[in-house]
């Protein structure tokens, strides 16, 4: 959606700050033993609490109201009797809808103790983001975010998933723009109009390339198997640049 006033934008912001808080929740409530069914009803509860709709459930009747997805895994895994073990890398992504206004946040968590490469990796999949968000603004080329994300991944030595890309929010959950790629794209010729929303979310790896489906409709997994992040904010793009609606409360 593009925004045009100051109401829709009061109402992007609610639902931006809800998914944010839930998804800053869910991170902090990981640990050991428990199942990713467990952590998905948590992100259920405080959808509930916050008079918010799960989007993907809401949007495709997908089977759990968070995405939840651990390590080969990258994208678009459903919750269920899996138990998180020390050491994995935790994928949740939470996207929702209130008052006809939806939001899209993700990052992954890596569950103690962690090592250095992972550490690495979590650290450098956030920068990659905003290296890309760092380009958001009115009457800016599209293109700008992948080439600027498409660099920072080969300076550091990392490979970036080339098939699952950004998209267009606000009024749905995937609406025009779709297939804002988060690497270099010579076919992206779009710009971005003032108060354009959509979200940023490279994935960012040791090695992957592209993501591939499994034995179940929804689940997403790195090929080359590799360890593989991904962050993701909602953008609007702004005379002033980017104004990032999926900041938790208290974050800067
Ligand atoms: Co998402
Ligand atoms: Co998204």
């Amino acid at each position: 959606m593009t925004i045009s006033n100051d109401d829709d934008l009061i109402k992007l912001q609610e639902i931006g700050r809800i998914v944010a808080d839930i998804l800053a929740a869910m991170g902090a409530a990981l640990e050991p033993g428990m199942t990713t069914a467990e952590l998905d009803g948590l992100g259920r509860e405080l959808l509930d609490a916050a008079g918010a709709r799960s989007a993907p459930e809401l949007t495709y009747g997908f089977p759990g109201a968070t995405c939840i997805s651990v390590n080969e895994e990258i994208a678009h895994g459903i919750p269920g009797s899996r138990r998180i073990a020390a050491g994995d890398l935790v994928n949740i992504d939470v996207s929702a809808e209130k008052n006809g206004f939806f939001a899209d946040t993700g990052a992954s968590f890596a569950v103690p103790p962690v090592s250095r490469v992972v550490e690495r990796l979590c650290r450098d999949g956030r920068r990659a983001m905003w290296t890309g968000l760092r380009q958001v603004g009115a009457n800016k080329p599209i293109a700008g975010i992948g080439n600027a994300i498409g660099t920072f991944a080969r300076k550091n030595g990392y490979t970036l998933v080339r098939n699952l890309a950004s998209h267009g929010v606000g009024h749905s959950l995937h609406e025009e723009p779709t297939e804002i790629s988060t690497w270099p794209d010579h076919s992206e010729r779009r710009f971005m109009n003032e108060g354009l929303v959509f979200t940023v979310e490279p994935f960012l790896s040791l090695g992957a390339e592209f993501a591939e489906g499994g034995e179940d409709a929804w689940t997403l997994y790195s090929e080359p198997r590799a360890l593989t992040v991904q962050y993701e904010h909602t953008v609007v793009a702004t005379r002033n640049g980017p104004l990032v609606v999926t900041l938790p409360v208290g974050a800067h």
